[in-house]
């Protein structure tokens, strides 16, 4: 996966524990990242309630962590029937972090999970001002169709292949092995 991502970060799956840095994360975005964010202005209630809520098991988050610090996250959660093919994306990064090809990598992420699952049609709350995340799902194009007059993208060859699904595990490893690291750094630190 050709990740060009700042200095010190990386990308790997929310664990279902960590609903706490989520939370944290959604909290942390300024006023306009937020409304993006949830296509509408939210409350903090409604952030702390939405981040409880929102690690189930039909979700799966990825996150960019910095220092073991969430700073970016990108869900997709499959939405309608199973049949229906559908899933709803969304994307959020704090404002220090924007612009430097985080949320490209998340979404090159969500697509390769998307495809992995089989899921076909993938809606974005995105608010019609909201010219950046209009130009990233334009970058992924030759990937995904996108019609922004419905919100909707068609995620191309959406069949699993055994190549997208080896990415996928090759990057949840390198994922679990480097959260790990992370884990065993902070314990050693002195307090
Ligand atoms: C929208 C968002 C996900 C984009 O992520 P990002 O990390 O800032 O985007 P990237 O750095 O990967 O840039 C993607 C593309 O957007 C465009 N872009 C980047 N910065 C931009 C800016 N300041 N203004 C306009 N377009 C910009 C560029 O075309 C860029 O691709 P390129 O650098 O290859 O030319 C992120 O800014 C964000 O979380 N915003 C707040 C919440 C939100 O809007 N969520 C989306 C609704 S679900």
């Amino acid at each position: 996966m050709s990740e060009h991502l700042p200095h010190g970060g990386l990308i790997r799956k929310v664990w279902l524990g960590e609903a706490d840095q989520y939370r944290d994360h959604l909290l942390r975005l300024d006023a306009a990242s937020r409304r993006n964010r949830f296509a509408g202005a939210v409350s903090d209630e409604f952030v702390h309630d939405y981040a409880d809520l929102s690690l189930g098991i039909d979700a799966v988050i990825h996150g960019f962590f910095v220092d073991g610090v969430l700073r970016g996250a990108a869900e997709l959660r499959q939405i309608g029937t199973p049949l229906a093919r559908e899933a709803e994306a969304a994307f959020s990064i704090e404002k220090t972090w924007q612009s430097h090809g985080v949320g490209s990598a998340l979404l090159e992420r969500t697509l390769l999970a998307a495809r992995n699952r089989g899921l076909k049609f993938l809606h974005m709350a995105c608010l019609a001002d909201n010219k950046r995340m209009q130009q990233l799902a334009r970058k992924f194009a030759a990937e995904l169709s996108f019609d922004f007059a419905n919100v909707v993208g068609e995620v191309a060859t959406p069949r699993p292949t055994p190549l997208s699904l080896m990415r996928e595990m090759v990057a949840d490893s390198h994922g679990f092995a480097t959260a790990m690291l992370d884990v065993q750094s902070r314990l050693l630190k002195p307090v």
